[in-house]
């Protein structure tokens, strides 16, 4: 039996120096997406279940096989959210968008799903996502993928090194046409298909094309292509997110049966692709949508990004993780009136930014010298009797070990040097 004190199957601890490049990624998500005009929203981690169910689409592995779901004591169905565009918005309709008006918004957190864990797939994972509202232009697709890029080449992922998966999956009004003709094409292989594509085949005919079982994978390759299924303006639309993407230099692949895991995209759909990470290779994912609440439908462009996955890219790139922020000094105490006057410059030190550590145990100065050189300090500051009354501190800096005196007074500014 595993250890009480483990962490769950497909969840981390992160400690100091792994979170320095978790720090990186959403810094720079906060940096970035601002240019583009995009404010942060933070959404709660759980939602009423039907914010998911009505969006997300009851037929996808999320709802059926993922979500962590849950009754409440008020007897309420809760589930941990598993994405964030339902509860961005879900956020957005309760606030209101007046008429013609845009919200865009980015959002980084963690979500949960019910996988079976393995290199890149956690059942908390961690996403930075983007979401543009209210106003439909094939420009703003391209706009978000434009974005995406720029904010994966600042984290060090640049374009030339990911592939960029693109497709159209058409308005409502394409949705029965093209369901028809794929219908047409499945109904005498399903038999010797998933179980899940069988039951699909009634009742969500475009759900088998983002099947992930092997042994569906030549049929589904050999299924039409929806792309060219949908009517002229969607294909219209496509063409227009194809020519601005051209026009930004920006290289694609168009992938006719890409459809991606969730039920409300319409229009432009796409997934960029890392290869070397493994069989979880897809780093980012998005597209145009329409979600329904009460009476208000919501349309919006957007994507997420896997912060764990691009974490494993950074890696596979040979970038070097960030390292921790160093330690300025050491102070080494010989005696109780040093430890106490040291307690003081402490104080004075940090509040001047410095990094500082000390002995607080009265410990010899061997081993104060240790520590000082095991938390890799820039310099040990050691006072003793004879420092103090002189108003000075002894200054080693501890990679040439070579010493000076400094008046005490001036030792923020010497290590700020
Ligand atoms: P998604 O493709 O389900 O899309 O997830 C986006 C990204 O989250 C994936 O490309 C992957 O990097 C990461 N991811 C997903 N599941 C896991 C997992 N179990 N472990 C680690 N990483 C994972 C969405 O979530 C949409 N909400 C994207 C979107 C925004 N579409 C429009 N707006």
């Amino acid at each position: 039996m595993a250890s009480s004190t483990e962490s769950l199957p497909g969840t981390s601890d992160l400690f100091a120096a792994e979170c320095t490049d978790w720090r990186l990624l959403e810094q720079t998500a906060h940096q970035i997406f601002p240019l583009y005009g995009y404010g942060e929203l933070r959404t709660p981690i759980f939602e009423r279940t039907d914010v998911f169910l009505r969006s997300i689409g009851d037929e996808t592995d999320i709802v059926q096989k993922e979500m962590y779901t849950f009754t409440d004591r008020g007897n309420r169905s809760l589930t941990l959210r598993p994405e964030g565009t339902a509860g961005v918005m879900r956020a957005l309709a309760n606030a209101g968008i007046p008429q013609g008006d845009e919200r865009r918004v980015y959002y980084l957190g963690p979500m949960f799903r019910g996988e079976r864990p393995a290199a890149g797939r956690k059942r908390q994972f961690h996403q930075v996502g983007t979401e543009c509202v209210g106003k439909v232009s094939p420009e703003i697709d391209v706009e978000c993928i434009a974005m995406l890029l720029h904010y994966l080449a600042s984290v060090g992922i640049p374009a030339g090194r990911t592939r960029l998966m693109l497709n159209s999956r058409g308005t409502a009004e394409d949705r029965e046409p093209v369901a028809t003709a794929l219908r047409a094409y499945f109904a005498d292989k399903v038999g010797a298909m998933c179980e899940d594509c069988q039951r699909r085949l009634t009742t969500n005919v475009w759900r088998i094309l983002d099947c992930k079982v092997d042994g569906c994978q030549e049929t589904i390759r050999q299924a039409p292509s929806t792309t060219e299924l949908l009517g002229a303006p969607s294909r219209e639309y496509f063409a227009r997110v194809c020519a601005g993407l051209d026009e930004l230099g920006i290289a694609y692949q168009v992938e006719p049966r890409l459809v991606r895991g969730l039920d409300y995209y319409q229009h432009t759909v796409f997934e960029l692709v890392f290869e070397g990470i493994g069989a979880q290779n897809s780093i980012a994912g998005g597209g145009r949508y329409a979600i329904t609440f009460g009476n208000q439908t919501l349309q919006g462009v957007g994507f997420a990004a896997g912060l764990e996955r691009l974490l494993l890219t950074r890696t596979e790139l040979g970038i070097a993780p960030t390292p921790l922020p160093a330690t300025d000094a050491f102070l080494v105490s010989l005696g109780d009136a040093a430890l106490r006057r040291n307690l003081k410059l402490a104080a004075e030190l940090r509040q001047a930014g410095l990094a500082v550590q000390m002995d607080l145990e009265g410990r010899g100065m061997k081993s104060q010298m240790r520590t000082a050189n095991k938390v890799n300090a820039r310099y040990a500051l050691i006072l003793g009797d004879n420092e103090l009354e002189r108003h000075v501190v002894m200054a080693k800096q501890l990679a040439t070990g070579e010493q000076q005196e400094w008046p005490l007074a001036e030792a923020g500014t010497r290590l700020g040097q």
